[in-house]
């Protein structure tokens, strides 16, 4: 497999894979090939023996900024269930190898998201994790709703996915989103620190101790996930998203009538 959009290292360090989103310019937005080849290679990642943690990462700048919005803005409500994205995601949340995310700048929408299928996260001082979907004419798409709610609580999931304001690194740690935040240039560094020291475990241990843990977070998620999807493709089906989309894309402020 030779993806396009990751930057895949799986042999410069025994038992360590590192994963770089690799679409630079669009600040590493998660359009359908990128989520497509990321589930495949951790798919194999997750058959590798060889591989006992792996981390995922973006650049300094953006670990995502979310899904392509330039990809989903024209899309309809049965487009959008057809396209069936979010099987893909239900792949990651399988994967039974710890992932550790190492993430600088913006991790937003389906990004943060995608730090919340890691099971530890590092961030760098200047990490931003923000769910600004409402800023678009919808909502979390990924597990969002429910993820957030269970890791931050109510109030604080509110804020952040009815306001789409971004919070700060230190404001992560406070919350439980993060495990430790750390300089710009150390964040990857102590990933892969991490990386080392869950590679020197029972692979089996590991692997059982993630399992369980899930579980305590997952007791009536799939139902919360089911509801949030009908949510989301709905979403597809009024004027506001396409309004939302087409404003980003244009680089105007949104006019939203609410149908
Ligand atoms: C497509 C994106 C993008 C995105 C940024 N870009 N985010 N393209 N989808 N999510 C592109 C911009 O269009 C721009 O391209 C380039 O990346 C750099 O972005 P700028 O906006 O010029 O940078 P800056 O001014 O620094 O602002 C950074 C930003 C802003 C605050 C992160 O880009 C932003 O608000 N992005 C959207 C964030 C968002 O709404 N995410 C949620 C998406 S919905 P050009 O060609 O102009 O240089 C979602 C739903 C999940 O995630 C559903 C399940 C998967």
């Amino acid at each position: 497999m030779n993806p396009t959009y990751l930057i895949v290292e799986t042999r410069s360090e025994p038992n360590i894979a590192l994963i770089r989103l690799n679409r630079p310019k669009e600040l590493n937005a998660l359009n359908l090939e990128l989520m497509a080849e990321l589930r495949d290679t951790l798919k194999q990642l997750d058959q590798d023996d060889e591989v006992r943690a792996i981390v995922i990462t973006g650049d300094d700048r953006a670990f995502a900024a979310g899904a392509d919005i330039r990809q989903m803005s024209g899309k309809g409500a049965v487009d959008m269930l057809l396209i069936d994205q979010f099987s893909t995601w239900d792949t990651i949340k399988k994967i039974k190898k710890p992932l550790i995310a190492a993430v600088s700048g913006f991790a937003l929408g389906g990004g943060n998201e995608l730090v919340m299928h890691c099971d530890l996260v590092v961030a760098s001082e200047t990490a931003q994790f923000g769910q600004p979907e409402i800023k678009l004419g919808v909502i979390p798409g990924a597990g969002g709703t429910q993820r957030l709610t269970r890791q931050v609580g109510k109030v604080r999931a509110m804020e952040m996915m009815l306001t789409g304001e971004f919070i700060s690194a230190h404001q992560a740690l406070t919350w439980g989103l993060v495990n430790k935040v750390v300089p710009v240039e150390l964040y990857l560094e102590e990933a892969l620190n991490m990386a080392r020291q869950l590679a020197r475990q029972s692979p089996l241990a590991i692997r059982l101790a993630k399992e369980a843990v899930l579980k305590a977070h997952d007791t009536h998620l799939a139902e919360g996930l089911e509801f949030e999807r009908k949510n989301f493709y709905l979403l597809f089906a009024g004027q506001d998203q396409k309004e939302g989309m087409q404003a980003f894309i244009e680089k105007r402020p949104p006019n939203f009538i609410g149908r």
